[in-house]
């Protein structure tokens, strides 16, 4: 199996049925890939096929030769919108950090907060309550924030999950993923 990874060149010998999350986890060493659900619903193993975001659960690594796989390793911690995740708690747990952060980075820099909602839709969070997520997609744009920062005191009341959790994608948009 060939395929370039984070912008280098691999050759591995494996099963072409193995699931990719498996192999960037186990073969390449590649542990920031996250496993959540295991079944194409929360988004915590995005990575970058060709630069389109794919649940890597899903995906058998057959599907990656001859592409470029993009892990959050390859983002390697200096862009933009990894120091907004930072800076306004975009991040809590971390499991779904790297998910949101490759599915963020495809996002069209005019898009509008309905569009980046959409655009991460299929990334669960349990921690944030999503307004940090999405302030901080609105911060490394160098936009407005999306939702205002809370002070540390309102926070907890601030973040009811129902209000703001987002609808997981759709079977068929997960299909075409
Ligand atoms: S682990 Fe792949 S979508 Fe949840
Ligand atoms: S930060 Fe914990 S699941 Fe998102």
């Amino acid at each position: 199996m060939r395929f370039t990874l984070n912008g280098k060149p691999v050759e591995l010998k494996v099963a072409p049925m193995r699931r990719l999350l498996d192999v960037l986890r186990e073969d390449c060493g590649l542990t920031g890939t996250k496993e959540g659900c295991g079944e194409g619903e929360c988004g915590a193993c995005t990575v970058l096929l060709d630069g389109a975001p794919v649940n890597s659960c899903l995906v058998p690594v057959a599907q990656a030769e001859g592409t470029k796989v993009t892990t959050i390793e390859g983002l390697r911690g200096h862009t933009k919108l990894q120091q907004a995740f930072v800076t306004e708690g975009g991040a809590q747990c971390g499991i779904c950090t790297p998910g949101f952060l490759l599915a963020a980075s495809t996002l069209p820099r005019a898009a509008s907060l309905e569009a980046v909602k959409q655009g991460l839709a299929g990334n669960l969070c349990r921690c944030t309550g999503y307004a940090g997520i999405y302030r901080s997609v609105a911060v490394a744009r160098g936009g407005a924030r999306a939702a205002p920062k809370p002070k540390p005191a309102a926070r907890a009341k601030a973040t009811p999950r129902a209000k703001t959790k987002p609808k997981a994608r759709s079977a068929a948009a997960r299909r075409s993923r």
